[in-house]
């Protein structure tokens, strides 16, 4: 069974399509991409699937059981965090007490809640500012903080909405190890990401979405020569160098 069901999704805001009829799974252990072009789509389905807006139609299973339409809490408890593209620190707590909003969505101990944020500021290499406040951070910082609030729920299946954006390419390279270190620890990811320097290393199978619908899906290397996805979305850029007569 796979760990995240989705079946078609659609979500329709007034006259506007934001998502059309998408499905997809997520097996547990991947890391799986998701990329489109602005507007695509992509944070609109990572809003059904964390619960903040209900789909119009389709359903969501995490874990077997349909989680479509619960609350945002609910789904946390459930197993499944998110980050948001326009971070949401808060800035007036430290980096610490960030973290420890999210460790209260499984403990009601304040001590515990300290244990678990003090361990993973550690894992995601904020230990020097567990004292900063939210305020004073860099951006980079500030994305640190939230990918980490989020492992403070104890997912199962992380979610990232576009946490390289705004970073150089050295905080690049530390968010990709970053990334790879939390599917060691065994939470699966799905990423949505713009830049492909990082998406198609990293990721074991990426889904393409295109004015609100799936228009591929597969390996990275099948999906950078896929001429649906370079028309929409790639380009030429990225399509390996061909050698030889073909
Ligand atoms: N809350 C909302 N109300 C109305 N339209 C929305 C809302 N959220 C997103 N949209 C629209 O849905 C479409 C997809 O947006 P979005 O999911 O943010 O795309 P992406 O994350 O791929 O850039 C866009 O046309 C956007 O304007
Ligand atoms: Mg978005």
């Amino acid at each position: 069974m796979a760990l995240l069901e989705v079946d078609g999704v659609t979500k329709q805001f007034d006259g506007l399509v934001a998502n059309q009829d998408v499905s997809f799974h997520v097996e547990e252990g991947e890391i799986v991409g998701l990329i489109g072009p602005n507007g695509a789509g992509k944070t609109t389905l990572f809003n059904c699937i964390s619960g903040f807006f209900p789909p119009t139609r389709g359903t969501i299973r995490l874990d077997g059981t349909d989680i479509t339409g619960w609350a945002p809490e609910r789904v946390v408890h459930q197993g499944l965090a998110r980050t948001f593209q326009v971070v949401r620190t808060f800035p007036d707590l430290t980096v610490r007490e960030n973290v420890m909003i999210g460790a209260f969505a499984r403990t009601n101990s304040t001590a515990q809640a300290r244990r678990i944020a003090d361990e993973l500021i550690a894992f995601t290499g904020l230990a020097s500012r567990a004292d900063v406040l939210g305020a004073n951070l860099t951006i980079a910082d500030k994305k640190r903080v939230e990918l980490t609030r989020a492992l403070a729920t104890g997912p199962r299946l992380l979610m990232l909405d576009e946490v390289m954006a705004g970073l150089t390419p050295t905080e690049r390279v530390q968010a990709v190890e970053l990334i790879r270190a939390i599917r060691e620890r065994g939470v699966t990811v799905l990423l949505v990401e713009h830049v492909m320097e990082v998406v198609m290393p990293i990721s074991h199978r990426v889904i393409v979405l295109d004015s609100g619908r799936k228009i591929a899906e597969g390996p990275p290397a099948a999906i950078v020569e896929n001429p649906e996805v370079i028309a929409a979305y790639l380009g030429e850029k990225y399509r390996p160098q061909r050698t030889g007569e073909d």
